[in-house]
């Protein structure tokens, strides 16, 4: 029973296969957090609470007998918060009712557990078909607004996660004003924590940085309009004895794309609360009376054995519950992407060139990158604009698909669906389709414009410009990019008291229109990008099983970027690729096999021109792709640790996948920094069977699991530039 309901204690036990979460109804109706951790059998956690009267901390009420009626709800852990009652920290909503008041003050009202879980209207979600889940959904209104809140649960068993959401809701009469309206509030009574978080800039994103929690409010968050390169919509809270093998941790993760704000407060107490939801800065949302609200759903990861285990159970629930149904598990092409072979200067020439090499060196598809539709020779044109440009392709998109599918290759595009260039046709008649402030110039990045995805007509449009596309040719992969964050929150289309509500509908407007084309066309691949990795969000793998992790393809750089995503998102969802050396972004020089390794850390494929290469370079990508294809089914479908970390200071990573049948383990290690006369490197391998044997691959060296894992391997010491080597281990039969 992974949920249960006392109406004695009238306390509700959420169990997964080793976590538990305990909610309880408050003597004067209020909903209280009691736990969040390993499991405790339904035990009352209640008792884990002392009352004592803190100075400037009203509303609290004893009796005369000294018992305590009511605990002021700024000392008390509580599910979702109310604003302006004396609860002085992080509050989850904040609303203006029509008579200009602002106080909230929620009450338990009814109750309700499902077998499912209810998709989130408009709004990508943990899928709930094919999954053992249940789902508490806890009604608390407020008498004297008629705001409400329905809080909704869901417990997926077998994963060790729960996820939440909140759905407000108006039964009052006048419109209510949301100004704030956080997806989960999680207080955790007893401190004290430590906070890891990802952030980053372009083309070095998700860098894990780990600070102890101070009395103050600490705030990860994104105002771009995506969830961006800076700041991922991912927070751990851990103790500070907390490792990737042991100790307490809690994964707090936001499915969504756009602006978002996740904030941790250690209060007077030590207890600490964290709050993460859509950015309430400049958000407003007009609530009418009848009218429901949803907020994107937070996903929750609690692991008491380590860091590795709270990653590895989102990893789980990712591959099987968020990526599109059809890629689940499916192989992915090793793909050869046109943007650093040729940037904007190729014509079709050029690009069956490198198409034939691809396909003589064995790669499966080949990607179009920008440049193939409009005016577009460099930034400043023809986005929006989504016809081929018949001077560098004079036979079109279906030719060139043609001649690269008889060359034994699928075919792919490139598009960024989402912007406009002022320079193009689309932006010439539809001037009003951006988002720009009346009287004032829109501010451009990389010399474009955002189009309102808010706009029915705007989503049609470019619905029907990439189904024309698809219908045109054999098109079986787009690569979704999207180029600038987003500035001039205005829509031509709202009246003036709701344009705060047009960030969060631009990003409505970019689900629809992807849950519209994904419907279309289920198989279609799609590779979610943002100059690299600015959307590497829940978001959209719902829609993208794989997103280009970074614009940065140095592969020393990319050790810590895929390190730092792994700690919330699965390998298989990382586009990874080997590009030249040296390298385009960095400038720094690495041997082919270590961008090889680094780059089959996740969706592999490359990205150089390769009419450049030798032949005895040529002749190492055929073994890195046969290579690949012995080892993809760990990269996909694989257990992940970080054997030595980027947070470990040492001068080598290392990491392994693992098959769930424990059969076989797949281990990377790369010397980051060689130094003279420097120790063996050592790592122990972990997730292996203690009495089997294992061979490793292409010796006959034999380990028993137990010695790998103890005892561990050494290398013998690594000289020279960034070598890098991979193990692969294989029971014997
Ligand atoms: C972004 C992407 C790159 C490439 C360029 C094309 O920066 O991340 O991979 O597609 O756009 O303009």
């Amino acid at each position: 029973m992974s949920i249960h309901y006392d109406d004695t204690r009238k306390l509700f036990s959420l169990t997964t296969a080793h976590t538990e979460y305990q909610i309880k109804i408050g003597p004067e109706g209020r909903l209280l957090h009691l736990y969040y951790g390993k499991k405790v059998g339904g035990f009352d956690m209640g008792y884990l609470r002392h009352y004592q009267d803190r100075g400037f901390s009203g509303g609290s009420r004893r009796a005369k007998d000294g018992s305590l009626l009511e605990e002021s709800v700024d000392l008390a852990a509580q599910e979702y918060t109310g604003n302006g009652v004396g609860d002085y920290r992080i509050t989850s909503v904040s609303a203006v009712s029509p008579d200009g008041s602002r106080s909230v003050d929620f009450y338990y009202r009814s109750h309700e557990i499902l077998s499912g879980k209810p998709e989130i209207p408009g709004l990508p979600s943990v899928r709930g078909d094919g999954a053992d889940v249940k789902t508490l959904r806890i009604t608390l209104s407020d008498p004297v607004t008629g705001l409400g809140v329905i809080l909704s649960y869901s417990v997926f068993d077998a994963y060790d996660i729960i996820t939440r959401s909140a759905e407000l809701f108006n039964e009052g009469s006048g419109a209510i004003r949301l100004e704030k309206a956080a997806s989960l509030c999680l207080d955790f009574p007893n401190g004290p924590f430590e906070l890891i978080h990802f952030h980053g800039r372009h083309c070095m994103e998700r860098q894990p940085e780990r600070v102890r929690l101070t009395h103050a409010i600490h705030t990860v968050s994104s105002r771009r309009g995506m969830s961006s390169h800076h700041h991922n919509p991912f927070v751990i809270l851990a103790r500070p004895s907390c490792t990737e093998e042991s100790g307490e941790c809690c994964g707090i993760m936001l499915m969504y794309s756009g602006s978002f704000k996740a904030e941790i407060e250690q209060d007077q107490e030590d207890s600490v609360r964290a709050v993460i939801g859509i950015q309430d800065e400049n958000f407003t949302w007009e609530l009418k009376s009848g009218a429901h609200f949803c907020t994107p759903e937070a996903v929750l990861s609690f692991s008491a054995d380590g860091l590795g285990l709270m990653s590895r159970q989102y990893h789980r629930l990712i591959r099987d519950l968020v990526l599109p149904p059809r890629h689940r598990g499916k192989k992915r092409p090793v793909l050869i992407n046109s943007w650093e072979a040729a940037y904007f200067d190729f014509d079709e020439e050029k690009l069956l060139h490198l198409a034939q090499q691809a396909s003589e060196l064995g790669i499966d598809m080949f990607v179009l990158d920008d440049g193939w539709f409009g005016k577009r020779n460099f930034d400043d044109a023809g986005l929006g604009d989504w016809t081929v440009n018949l001077e560098k392709l004079p036979g079109g998109i279906s030719s060139l698909a043609e001649q690269i599918n008889r060359m034994g290759m699928s075919f792919g595009i490139w598009m960024e669906p989402e912007m406009v260039n002022e320079d193009s046709d689309l932006f010439r008649s539809h001037p009003d389709w951006i988002l720009a402030d009346p009287g004032r110039r829109p501010s451009l990045a990389r010399n474009q414009m955002v189009l309102d995805m808010g706009r029915k007509d705007v989503r049609d449009y470019l619905f029907d410009a990439i189904d024309t596309l698809l219908r045109s040719a054999n098109i079986e992969y787009i690569k979704w990019d999207f180029n600038r964050s987003l500035s001039n929150f205005y829509s031509a289309v709202l009246p003036k008291e709701r344009q705060g509500e047009t960030a969060h509908r631009f990003m409505l407007g970019t689900y629809e229109l992807l849950d519209r084309l994904t419907k279309a066309y289920p198989d279609l691949l799609i590779e979610g990008c943002s100059g690299g990795g600015g959307r590497f969000d829940l978001g959209m793998l719902y829609y993208s099983p794989q997103i280009w992790c970074s614009d940065n393809t140095d592969p020393i750089a990319r050790l810590t970027i895929q390190e730092g995503t792994s700690y919330g998102y699965p390998p298989c969802t990382m586009g990874s690729h080997v590009s030249a050396s040296p390298n385009h972004q960095s400038g720094r020089s690495t041997p082919l096999e270590t961008r090889g390794v680094t780059a089959m850390c996740g969706a592999f494929g490359y990205e150089l021109d390769l009419g450049r290469l030798s032949d005895e370079e040529k002749e190492k990508i055929r073994e890195q792709i046969a290579y690949y294809r012995k080892i993809e089914h760990l990269i996909r479908e694989g257990s992940y640790y970080r054997l030595v970390s980027v947070l470990d200071g040492m001068p080598f990573r290392a990491f392994e996948y693992v098959l769930p049948d424990a059969s076989e383990a797949l281990v990377g290690i790369v010397t980051t920094d060689a130094e003279a006369n420097a120790p063996f490197p050592f790592v122990t391998l972990k997730g292996l069977e203690e009495n089997a044997v294992y061979r490793l691959d292409g010796t006959d060296r034999l380990f028993s699991g137990a010695a790998l894992m103890y005892g561990g391997i050494t290398l013998p010491v690594q000289t020279g530039d960034y070598p890098a080597v991979q193990l692969l281990f294989r029971r014997e039969a």
